[in-house]
């Protein structure tokens, strides 16, 4: 029988408590894509609404935690191409992120922001988890990732209080510059 929403949540919860480093952001990889498919399946618009704030706030904390940790201790330890594109592909998603928390699903394109959200995350855990990937190599490599795992979690906690009270911040872009675009519609024939 498949796990349900809350019973992958509090597993998720119980990992994060005892888990190095990997683990606690791999369990933060199966808790999103567990919201992504219930979005999926979501047909109310308040159902939709509330799993995309749920998502955008998951992703707008683990984001955070990888780039002000995670990321840094990796630098000069892990292959560098791979890491600046963690950090675009951080940035691709934040565009999305942005856009939806600006949003709501009434909006035109509202359900497509959402697909390629899951497909830009998909792409990008695959590249953080598969076998020489970034995880694979930060366990090689000489970080210590029971330490970084308290520090992870501990900052995870930290964040969600706080947004909890504040709301989701804007997103912060690492790589990307902001440049600006012109705003159209689809053309027509
Ligand atoms: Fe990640
Ligand atoms: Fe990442």
């Amino acid at each position: 029988m498949p796990a349900t929403h809350a019973s992958k949540t509090k597993k998720a919860r119980k990992v994060a408590e005892t888990a190095d480093a990997i683990a606690l952001l791999k369990a933060d990889h199966r808790a999103v894509e567990t919201l992504f498919a219930a979005y999926e399946e979501a047909s109310g618009k308040a159902q939709k609404s509330k799993l995309a704030q749920q998502i955008c706030m998951e992703l707008s904390i683990h984001t955070m935690i990888e780039e002000e940790l995670l990321y840094p201790a990796c630098r000069g330890e892990t292959d560098e191409d791979l890491l600046d594109e963690a950090y675009v592909e951080h940035d691709g998603a934040k565009t999305l992120i942005a856009e939806l928390m600006n949003g709501s699903p009434d909006d035109e394109f509202y359900d497509a922001k959402v697909k390629v959200l899951s497909e830009m995350i998909k792409h990008h855990v695959k590249e953080e988890e598969q076998r020489d990937g970034l995880f694979a190599q930060a366990k090689n490599a000489d970080i210590d990732l029971d330490d970084l795992g308290k520090r992870l979690a501990d900052r995870k906690q930290e964040l969600k209080a706080h947004f909890k009270e504040t709301g989701i911040p804007t997103p912060t872009t690492r790589s990307m510059k902001g440049a600006e675009l012109e705003h159209g519609q689809p053309l027509e024939d």
